[in-house]
C-alpha cells in the first residue's frame, strides 16, 4: 500500500508542480486580433408609417378636428375665463387643464404645481390622450375611473364616460359643518358662500348632497336617470342641432342654446316617448322643470324676507355679523344653494331634487 502511494506520488507530483508553474507564470494578455470582415446585410425591416399616414389619421382634409374645435370654442370650457382666477392650489384641479392633469396623475389635492405659468382652460388635452399613440386610441378619455367625491354622502360613483365630467362638476367641502343629529340646535353661520360651490351636478345626479333638510318628503336613494348610460356625456353631448353661434350638443356640452330657444332633446326622446313631439324639457312631466324653478324662486323670496339672503342672493352672514339659524334651517340653505347651482331644474335627478325641494319649502313654511 505504502509502496503504491509512493509510486503514485512520484508519478503525479511532477505533473502537479508543472501545472502550478504554468499557472504562476502565465504572461499578460496578448493584443486583440484584427477585426474580422463585415457580415452580410440583414433583411430589411417593415416600412414605418410616413408622416402623412401617421399624422393624417387626424390632421387631414376631413372636418374631424375642425368640427370639434369649433363646437368646443362655443362651449363655456372654450369661452370661459375662470381658469385665470382659478389658478390657485385649491381651485386649479378643476379650473385649469394643468391642475386637472396633475391631480389625475397624483390623486393629491390641493395641487402643488399651482399657480401654473401659462394656465390653460379645459381643452382637447384635458379630456383626451392627444399625441400619445398617434392613432385613434388618442381619443380615449384622460380620466375613466369612478368619480372620487370631495364632499358627499358616498365616497365614489361610476358614471361611465361621465366620470370625466363628474370629477370637476361636484361639490367642494362646506366651510360650515352642519350637524343634523340635533336638527333644532342653533348654528352660527359666518360664511356668505355656505353651499356646495358652483356645479354639484354629480352629487345631485347620485343623490349624495352632504346636507339635505329633514321633512315629510322621503328623499329617494335611486335616480331614474341612473339608467342613462355614460350619464353627463349622453345628455350633454348628444349630437343634434349644430348651428354656428347657437349650437347645442357635441363638444358645446350645452343642452340649451345660448339664446334659450333650442333644447337638445335627442337623448331625452329615446326614453320619454310619452311626449309626442318633444321639443322642450318642460313638456316632460307636465311642466316639471317650470314648477321646479317657480318653487325655487319662492324659496329665495322667503329667505330674502327672513333676512337670510341678500337681494343679490348671497347669504346675509359674515364673521362680524353671524347668521343664527337651526341646523335643519342651515341644511335647507345648503340644499337650496346646491339645487340652484346645479342649474338643471331638477333634471339631473328628478325624484330626489323634488323631494329635497319639498323639504326646503316645508322648513320655510311654504308647504
Ligand atoms: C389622434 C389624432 C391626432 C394624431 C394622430 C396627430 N395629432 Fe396632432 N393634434 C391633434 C389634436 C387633437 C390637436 C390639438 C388641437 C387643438 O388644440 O385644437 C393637435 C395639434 C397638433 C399641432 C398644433 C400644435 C399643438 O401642439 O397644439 C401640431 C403641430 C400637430 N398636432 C402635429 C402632429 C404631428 C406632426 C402628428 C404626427 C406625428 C400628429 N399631430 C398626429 C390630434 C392628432
Ligand atoms: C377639468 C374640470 C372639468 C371637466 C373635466 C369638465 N368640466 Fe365642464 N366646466 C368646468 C369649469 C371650470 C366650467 C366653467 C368654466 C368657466 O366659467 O370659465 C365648466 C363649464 C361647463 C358647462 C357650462 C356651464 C354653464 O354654466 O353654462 C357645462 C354644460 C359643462 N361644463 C359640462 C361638462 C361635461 C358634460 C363634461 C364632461 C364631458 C365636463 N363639463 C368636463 C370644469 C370641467
Ligand atoms: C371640485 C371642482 C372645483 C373646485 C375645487 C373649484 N371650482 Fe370653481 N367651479 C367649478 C365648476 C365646475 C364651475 C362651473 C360652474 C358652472 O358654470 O355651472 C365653477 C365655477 C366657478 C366660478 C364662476 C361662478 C359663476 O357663477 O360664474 C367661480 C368664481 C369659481 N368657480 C371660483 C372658484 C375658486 C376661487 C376656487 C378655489 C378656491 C374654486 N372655484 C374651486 C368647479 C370647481
Ligand atoms: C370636457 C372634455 C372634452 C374636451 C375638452 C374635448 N373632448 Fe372630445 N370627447 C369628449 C368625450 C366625453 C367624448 C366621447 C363622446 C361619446 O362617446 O359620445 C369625446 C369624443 C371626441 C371625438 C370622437 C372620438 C371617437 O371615438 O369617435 C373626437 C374626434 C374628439 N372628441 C375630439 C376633440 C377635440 C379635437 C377637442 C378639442 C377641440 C376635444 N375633443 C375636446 C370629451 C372632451
Ligand atoms: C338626463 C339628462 C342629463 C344628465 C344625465 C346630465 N345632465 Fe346636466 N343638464 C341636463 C339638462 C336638461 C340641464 C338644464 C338645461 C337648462 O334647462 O338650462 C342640465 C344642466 C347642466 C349644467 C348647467 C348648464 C347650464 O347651461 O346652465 C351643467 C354644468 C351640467 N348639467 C352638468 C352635468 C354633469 C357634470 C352631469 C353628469 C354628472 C350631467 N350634467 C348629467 C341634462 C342632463
Ligand atoms: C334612459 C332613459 C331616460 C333618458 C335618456 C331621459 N330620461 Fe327622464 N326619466 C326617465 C324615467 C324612467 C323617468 C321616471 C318615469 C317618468 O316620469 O317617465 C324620468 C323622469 C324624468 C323627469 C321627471 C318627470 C316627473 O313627472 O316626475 C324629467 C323632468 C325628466 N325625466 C327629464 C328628462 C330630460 C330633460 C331628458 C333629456 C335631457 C331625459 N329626461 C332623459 C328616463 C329617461
Amino acid at each position: 500500500m505504502t509502496k503504491l502511494l509512493t509510486v503514485m506520488r512520484s508519478a503525479f507530483l511532477p505533473i502537479f508542480f508543472l501545472a502550478l508553474a504554468f499557472t504562476a507564470c502565465e504572461g499578460p494578455k496578448g493584443a486583440d486580433g484584427a477585426t474580422g470582415a463585415t457580415g452580410p446585410q440583414g433583411p430589411q425591416g417593415p416600412a414605418g408609417p410616413s408622416g402623412a399616414q401617421q399624422c393624417g389619421v387626424c390632421h387631414n382634409n376631413s372636418t374631424l378636428l375642425f368640427a370639434k374645435q369649433s363646437e368646443w370654442a362655443q362651449s363655456l370650457h372654450g369661452t370661459g375665463e375662470m381658469y385665470v382666477y382659478g389658478n390657485q392650489s385649491d381651485c386649479a384641479y378643476c379650473h385649469t387643464s394643468q391642475g386637472f392633469l396633475e391631480y389625475n396623475q397624483t390623486g393629491v389635492k390641493p395641487v402643488t404645481g399651482a399657480p401654473y405659468s401659462d394656465p390653460a382652460t379645459i381643452n382637447c388635452r384635458t379630456c383626451h390622450n392627444v399625441h400619445t399613440n398617434y392613432d385613434s386610441t388618442d381619443w380615449g378619455l384622460k380620466r375613466t375611473v369612478p368619480v372620487a367625491f370631495y364632499a358627499a354622502t358616498v365616497a365614489s360613483a361610476d358614471l361611465g364616460k361621465g366620470n370625466l365630467c363628474g370629477q370637476c362638476h361636484q361639490a367642494r367641502p362646506s366651510s360650515t359643518p352642519i350637524d343634523l343629529t340635533n336638527p333644532n340646535a342653533t348654528i352660527s353661520i359666518t360664511d356668505m358662500r355656505l353651499g356646495a360651490h358652483h356645479s354639484p351636478a354629480a352629487n345631485v345626479y347620485t343623490g349624495s348632497l352632504q346636507f339635505v333638510p329633514n321633512g315629510n318628503a322621503t328623499v329617494p336613494t335611486s335616480n331614474y336617470h341612473s339608467m342613462v348610460k355614460d350619464a353627463c356625456v349622453t345628455c350633454h353631448m348628444a349630437n343634434t342641432y349644430v348651428a354656428h353661434g347657437q349650437a347645442t350638443g357635441g363638444h358645446t356640452f350645452k343642452t340649451v342654446s345660448d339664446d334659450g330657444t333650442i333644447f337638445n332633446t335627442t337623448a331625452c326622446k329615446v326614453c320619454h316617448t310619452e311626449v309626442a313631439n318633444l321639443t322642450k324639457f318642460n313638456q316632460i312631466g307636465s311642466g316639471f322643470t317650470d314648477t321646479f324653478q317657480t318653487d325655487m324662486d319662492s324659496c329665495a323670496t322667503v329667505m330674502i324676507q327672513k333676512g337670510w339672503m341678500t337681494a343679490s342672493k348671497n347669504w346675509n352672514a359674515s364673521s362680524s355679523k353671524p347668521l343664527v339659524v337651526t341646523q335643519n334651517e342651515a341644511a335647507a340653505m345648503y340644499a337650496y344653494n346646491a339645487l340652484q347651482e346645479d342649474k338643471s331644474q331638477g333634471v339631473h335627478n328628478p325624484k330626489y331634487a323634488r323631494a329635497v325641494l319639498d323639504n326646503i319649502m316645508q322648513v320655510l313654511g311654504i308647504k
